[in-house]
């Protein structure tokens, strides 16, 4: 694998400034060395000041925003994640798949101090600028299909879907969403209507939005059924429980995130696309884990061989500041009316310079090649160490997103508490991990897509260490 380019030894310049500031205090530009892409630990985990800033949050934050792991961070470069106290993490989950192109990517820092120079905001629906169309005419380009099409910007992953579903219900005239078991699509009243699991996401926050109806997905793993099957199941809940006509959309993760790093069978969601397509219903591709060059293609649909209606986008777009997208075909999108569409902060001026930059990373480097290489070597590991390790149900993924399900051994019953152990685990040793899954049972992988052969090796030893001694 092409190592690090996007890595290689950049000084992320950092504002600091110091005691009391005035209106005349200058902030000066300080120049900080490159941090070395390796795992360090010079403290017990977690180290003095993060226990310090821990008792700080304790007073401060509402506890209902939580954390995985007690380690703030204090700076960031490539794979590594450097905390207060010194310590150097590799950072296997990305910010939840968001810092794709690694952290303080030079492309992106460089573009961001240019544009917040200049402006850093104006409203789009007030005063345009290039940076917004720029960004549409990106995802027009690179989303699934070569037919015209439209793009509006948003703040966040849950935003986008909101959208997507206004537009959906008014181009279709229609009022029923459709949404499958395990679904992850965001915390707002809408979206968590849409998600499936109820703890944390839901519990007591309800009453939740109407017209949404949920059927089952396809889950290999667990259901057994191929993809026309499981099409056939799906399809006959929408038919018999909400009926064809009154669909506006099916939406659906072509790899569930959250609920678990599912991959459905091969040809369920080109089944499902042929089904929309016949009852006038728009199939609606949530891209946002998925997106951005993470499974190996720029989108993941793409290793599907059909084109969805609409995509939504968020979080690699745009290398950590917020932006999200919905893009699809220009009679659908141009059915909307003038104003319909927008908000004060929606396509950032700052957040498009980003995701400009962040963008022609992806570009340069190949980094849906990168993905690919990835997933090979995670995948030879992790599939030799299930054959040994009866608590591993399945390892599965495409390119750079890859699961591991974890079992009570010899069963399918999942078993949450080893993933709590070997995360702990790797934390301890400096590696974050993170967990998904409707029953809290699956590891997820999301590692930067320019993360260096050798980080990632020895990322995957302490997972594999991890894994081993759960059975000790
Ligand atoms: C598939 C999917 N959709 C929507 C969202 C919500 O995005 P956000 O957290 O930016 O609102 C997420 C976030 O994890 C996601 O994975």
């Amino acid at each position: 694998m092409a190592t690090g380019t996007a890595l290689g030894g950049h000084r992320g310049p950092t504002l600091r400034h110091g005691g009391a500031r005035g209106p005349s205090d200058t902030l000066t530009v300080v120049n900080q060395p490159p941090i070395n892409q390796s795992r360090r630990i010079v403290t017990d985990l977690p180290g003095p000041r993060s226990k310090e800033l821990d008792t700080r949050r304790t007073a401060a934050v509402a506890p209902g925003v939580s954390s995985v792991f007690p380690l703030y961070i204090e700076r960031g470069e490539g794979a590594i994640l450097v905390d207060v106290d010194g310590n150097s993490l590799i950072d296997l989950g990305s910010g939840i798949a968001v810092a794709s192109i690694g952290h303080a990517a030079p492309e992106v820092v460089a573009a961001v101090r240019e544009q917040i120079g200049r402006f850093s905001h104006t409203c789009f629906m007030v005063s345009p600028y290039e940076g917004y169309v720029a960004v549409c005419e990106e995802l027009n380009a690179r989303t699934p299909g070569d037919h015209e099409k439209r793009s509006a910007l948003f703040n966040s992953g849950a935003e986008a879907v909101e959208n997507a579903v206004k537009i959906a219900r008014l181009a279709t005239g229609r009022q029923a969403v459709v949404v499958v078991d395990h679904a992850y699509h965001g915390r707002t009243n809408l979206t968590m209507a849409l998600t499936a699991k109820n703890m944390p996401y839901k519990d007591r926050f309800g009453p939740f939005a109407p017209e949404v109806y949920r059927v089952a997905t396809s889950y290999p793993f667990r259901d057994g059924l191929d993809g026309a099957e499981a099409a056939a199941r799906t399809i006959a809940q929408i038919e018999t429980t909400v009926g064809r006509h009154n669909v506006a959309a099916l939406l659906i993760e072509p790899i569930q995130g959250e609920g678990g790093f599912i991959v459905p069978a091969r040809g369920f969601l080109a089944a499902l696309s042929a089904w929309c397509t016949d009852a006038g219903t728009l199939f609606i591709a949530d891209e946002i884990q998925t997106g951005f060059c993470r499974t190996g293609e720029w989108f993941a649909t793409e290793h599907e061989g059909f084109v969805p209606d609409l995509v939504t986008t968020a979080k690699g777009i745009a290398a950590g500041l917020p932006l999200a997208g919905v893009t699809g075909p220009a009679a659908i999108m141009d059915a909307v009316h003038e104003g319909g569409l927008g908000g004060t902060y929606g396509g950032n001026p700052v957040a498009a310079a980003a995701a400009l930059a962040a963008i022609e990373v992806m570009r340069r480097d190949d980094l849906a090649g990168r993905a690919r290489t990835i997933g090979a070597i995670a995948r030879t590991r992790l599939d030799a160490l299930a054959l040994e390790t009866p608590s591993i149900g399945e390892v599965r993924g495409r390119g750079a997103m890859i699961g591991i399900e974890f079992v009570e051994p010899g069963t399918t019953v999942p078993h949450a508490a080893a993933v709590k152990q070997v995360i702990a685990a790797c934390a301890a040793q400096g590696v974050l991990v993170i967990s998904c899954g409707t029953f809290g049972n699956v590891i997820r992988l999301l590692p930067p897509l320019s993360i260096s052969e050798a980080l990632l090796d020895d990322g995957l030893s302490v997972l594999e260490s991890a894994i081993r001694d759960l059975q000790a």
